[in-house]
């Protein structure tokens, strides 16, 4: 029987798609690293957030199905500890990472950077809801540190300066209004 889980959908693009396909084999290596045991579970949803972002409800039933328990006590578990988020961040999610190979080469530089050019602490969503600053710790991008992922599109080899810019001209832009 297969235990994988379902992918999330891509948020645009073809690199967009890579990552996605990295975070789903990163999720499922976690599980089973873990012999897909119920009892992993907290340690399963931290990795799943920090690879998704937020905890959606598909992303929940499917850790459900792949550690053998009821969807309700994921979604219990899910929800009682606060570290854990639901909800869908800002309109738009800036996640660097801090992993041991992107920390080596300056993540911390660039996190501490993008925090003074946004006025955010990383884990936070702007007032207005239009950016959420994310940290991870590994991206499965490890041979293009340091890694920043930008709207769910991965840039590798990022740099302080860049992203600001980049950050700066998005946040320009008019909020997209649904
Ligand atoms: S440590 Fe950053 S992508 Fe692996």
């Amino acid at each position: 029987m297969s235990n994988r889980a379902p992918a999330e959908s891509p948020a645009r693009g073809s690199a967009s798609a890579a990552i996605a396909d990295n975070r789903q084999k990163l999720l499922e290596a976690t599980m089973r690293r873990h012999q897909y045991r119920p009892d992993a579970l907290i340690e399963v949803l931290h990795k799943a957030q920090e690879l998704y972002g937020h905890l959606s409800p598909r992303l929940l039933a499917s850790i459900a199905h792949s550690l053998h328990l009821p969807p309700s006590r994921v979604y219990g578990v899910a929800t009682f500890y606060h570290f854990f988020s639901l909800a869908p961040q800002g309109e738009h999610t800036c996640t660097v990472c801090l992993g041991t190979a992107c920390y080596v080469k300056g993540a911390l530089e660039i996190l501490a950077a993008l925090e003074a050019e946004t006025g955010l602490k990383a884990g936070h969503t702007s007032p207005d809801g239009r950016l959420s600053l994310l940290t991870a710790r590994c991206l499965g991008a490890c041979g293009i540190a340091p890694a920043v992922v930008l709207d769910g599109v991965v840039i590798g080899h990022a740099d302080a300066e860049t992203l600001r810019a980049r950050l700066h001209a998005l946040l320009a832009e008019a909020p997209v209004t649904s």
